[in-house]
């Protein structure tokens, strides 16, 4: 299987980014994009199109296995994991690949999302002590839970900017988490920090549902912290009360 990517480089955040065009080419029908990476990446000799050498292409990754969210990335457009990406989807590219484009660049593919722990440590939702979710809300705090803190749904969020007051739904399910689980006395803060980082700052356009590589249902939570935090409202999993 050959497949032509367009890898947009650049050495360092001041430099002006390039495309390099190469052919990657491989046996392995199941080889995602991370599989390519991974491969350009341990050959020194790899050359692109134009018989250049390609050299370290700078991305991120650590669990390759859907579970870390460091390799996400704009692959043709659409932010997704370079290691859930497969490249016999694009039957021979041209694939472009890009960093997200709503965080700093540090090199090539790879950005500094530490926003996304500030901003939830601004709202400071972490738990204090060991919670257990009960009854209805068990389900709930599991769904919330899986967040990999990837930051795909804040590139197609039209409202979410780095250093904006507004966290966008990357801190949508540990809010959620703490709201489906902690004691009823313990909640007005987080209730507070739904409503000042993310229900002020939504749209509503919904334009983040379908994007998360966790598939964490992102209506199913926006509607129970709504209820929760804005209504003052107790639902259950689904939204039901
Ligand atoms: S509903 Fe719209 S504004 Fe709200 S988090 Fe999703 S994309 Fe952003
Ligand atoms: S909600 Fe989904 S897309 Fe957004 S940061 Fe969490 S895992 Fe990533
Ligand atoms: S490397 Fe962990 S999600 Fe892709």
């Amino acid at each position: 299987m050959k497949t032509i990517l367009k890898v947009l480089r650049r050495k360092d955040p001041d430099q002006k980014a390039w495309w390099q065009e190469m052919i990657f080419e491989t046996e392995d029908e199941n080889a995602s994009v991370a599989t390519a990476l991974t491969a350009i990446c341990a050959d020194p000799s790899f050359q692109d199109a134009k018989g250049q050498p390609v050299g370290e292409i700078v991305w991120d990754c650590s669990c390759l296995q859907k579970k870390c969210g460091a390799c996400a990335m704009v692959i043709n457009g659409r932010p997704r994991l370079a290691c859930d990406t497969p490249l016999r989807e694009f039957k021979g590219g041209p694939v472009t690949l890009e960093p997200l484009r709503k965080f700093p660049v540090v090199a090539d593919l790879a950005v500094d999302r530490s926003i996304l722990y500030e901003n939830l440590k601004t709202m400071k939702v972490w738990y204090e002590e060991a919670v257990r979710a009960e009854g209805p809300m068990l389900d709930l705090a599991y769904a919330s839970s899986r967040c990999l803190q990837c930051g795909c749904c804040l590139e197609v969020c039209p409202n979410f900017y780095a250093g904006g007051t507004f966290a966008g739904t990357a801190a949508l399910g540990p809010t959620v988490r703490l709201l489906a689980s902690l004691p009823e006395g313990q909640k007005k803060e987080v209730r507070k920090a739904y409503r000042d980082h993310i229900y002020e700052g939504c749209g509503k356009s919904l334009a983040c549902r379908n994007i998360c590589p966790a598939g964490i249902d992102v209506d199913e939570l926006l509607v129970n912290a709504n209820a929760m935090a804005v209504w003052k409202r107790l639902f259950g999993p689904k939204g039901r009360s």
